[in-house]
């Protein structure tokens, strides 16, 4: 049956040789890439309350429990990538794995993933900013800066800010890296900024109930914070801009989420050493912590840090959206016009500009705190998805080159795979409607377009 038709591994890869992309970004561009979607909200805004709601000072093994569930989905997404050097990521390897009717599931939760992701970040960003304006003694109009649901017309600066994203990914990838590469050298500088001025004041007095709810306060940290990991996956998706993908994909994805985990470990042990963890439950604890100490400069820098980085995240989100649905519209599942590069800017412009009108309209006009959850719960499942999909075709395909290969590979991805749809099964009993009704509009789209426009479907079968 069609739905369950695979694509052959050189079928992906002879489509992927003929995208119209321009090949300019190394490995260096791949890690700030990384990077850039990695380090945002989850930092800068959820772990004081992680802290102060569950797991105390332990809250360092909340992050690193998390690093390590990430470390193993990363060494999976990282085998793929070198394999299978295509844009289309998840979506992509799911085509060869388990076929049409599945891969346009995954594809299209890598969408909700993005779309509903980027929408909470950009609704995180309106809040940093109208504090910082606040703080100067500027107060916007509600009307203006709240969704209707809250009492307002319309969230402007997430508007804004997506806007302004969105006309930069627009306008080309190399562009797009550079102002991305900027901003990521001004979060880690905030980062570094934080240790060095938390560093005098650490008071281990802070540390003494280190795991007030114990292993369980750790594991809810930890689902709590997972967002935080999320965005290394967007690495994957710039496969076909990359120079030399089957060595630098790994590097890319496998450097920025290493490279983030440790930053993570030290900020939050660092952050519930200065502070004690019962005062941070509020959305800006880094900077919070540091005015405690009377270190007012140092918090505004911080905060500047922060917008940084979830400007970034919102960035990368736009950019990797956008490429996943090129890729199914090359497969006939969506119109072709998805696809379309621009003569000049060498980018998939009309994607992009459905992707970022679909971001704003959320961001501008719904609730995204449930949206923001199922962004989680629709990562999970792709993460969920990639382990298991670098199992099937160490089986199926055992001699295909694979430039890079998990280690382990029966044992880490069972372990990925097992914790992320543990996780997913937390998160599906508080939001299952949104989310099936998210699931089922995908379904409809298949029903109604994809299933009809597939190229596989329509083509020819081959003679003999
Ligand atoms: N990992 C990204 C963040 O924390 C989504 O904002």
């Amino acid at each position: 049956m069609q739905v369950f038709k695979k694509k052959q591994l050189f079928e992906v890869k002879e489509s992927a040789g003929k995208s119209g992309l321009v090949k300019t970004l190394g490995a260096v561009d791949l890690i700030f890439l990384g990077l850039g979607g990695i380090i945002g909200t989850g930092i800068f805004v959820l772990t004081g309350m992680a802290a102060a709601q569950y797991a105390g000072p332990a809250i360092t093994l909340s992050f690193l429990l998390g690093g390590i569930a990430c470390v193993f989905t990363a060494l999976a997404f990282a085998e793929l990538a070198s394999m299978l050097p295509v844009s289309g990521s998840a979506y992509s390897y799911a085509q060869v794995t388990v076929g049409e009717g599945m891969a346009m599931w995954v594809g299209w939760t890598i969408v909700m993933v993005f779309s509903f992701g980027s929408a909470t970040v950009a609704s995180g960003w309106s809040g940093y900013v109208l504090g910082i304006f606040e703080s100067a003694g500027i107060q916007l109009p509600t009307l203006l800066t709240k969704f209707p649901a809250q009492g307002g017309l319309i969230n402007l600066p997430a508007v804004f800010i997506v806007t302004v994203l969105t006309a930069i990914v627009l306008r080309g990838t190399e562009g797009a890296t550079r102002f991305n590469g900027f901003l990521v050298i001004v979060k880690l500088l905030a980062i570094f900024l934080f240790v060095f001025l938390a560093v005098p004041h650490v008071d281990l007095k802070n540390w003494e109930n280190f795991a007030p709810q114990g292993f369980d306060g750790i594991a809810a940290g930890a689902a709590v914070i997972f967002m935080a990991y999320t965005g290394f996956d967007a690495v994957a998706t710039a496969a076909e801009e990359c120079k030399n993908p089957n060595r630098d994909l790994p590097i890319g994805i496998i450097g920025s989420l290493v490279g983030s985990a440790i930053l993570y470990i030290v900020v939050s042990g660092l952050l519930t050493a200065i502070a004690h963890y019962s005062t941070l439950d509020n959305p800006q604890p880094m900077a919070f912590a540091l005015r405690q100490h009377g270190v007012s400069i140092g918090a505004t820098l911080v905060a500047t840090g922060a917008i940084a980085g979830m400007t970034t995240v919102i960035l990368t989100q736009i950019f990797a959206q956008a490429r996943i649905l090129m890729m199914m519209s090359r497969d006939g599942l969506l119109p072709e016009w998805f696809g379309v590069i621009h003569p000049k800017y060498s980018t998939p412009h009309l994607g992009i500009l459905v992707s970022g009108f679909f971001v704003i309209l959320i961001a501008g006009f719904l609730p995204v705190s449930t949206l923001g959850q199922i962004s989680s719960m629709a990562t999970l499942l792709v993460f969920g998805f990639v382990s298991l999909a670098v199992m099937i075709l160490r089986y199926t395909r055992p001699d295909e080159r694979r430039p890079f290969k998990c280690p382990a590979v029966y044992l880490t991805a069972t372990l990925s795979c097992g914790l992320c749809f543990f996780l997913f099964s937390q998160l599906f009993w508080v939001n299952w409607k949104p989310y099936l009704l998210s699931t089922l509009m995908g379904l409809i789209t298949y029903l109604s377009y994809g299933y009809w426009h597939s190229k596989a479907r329509l083509a020819k079968p081959a003679e003999g």
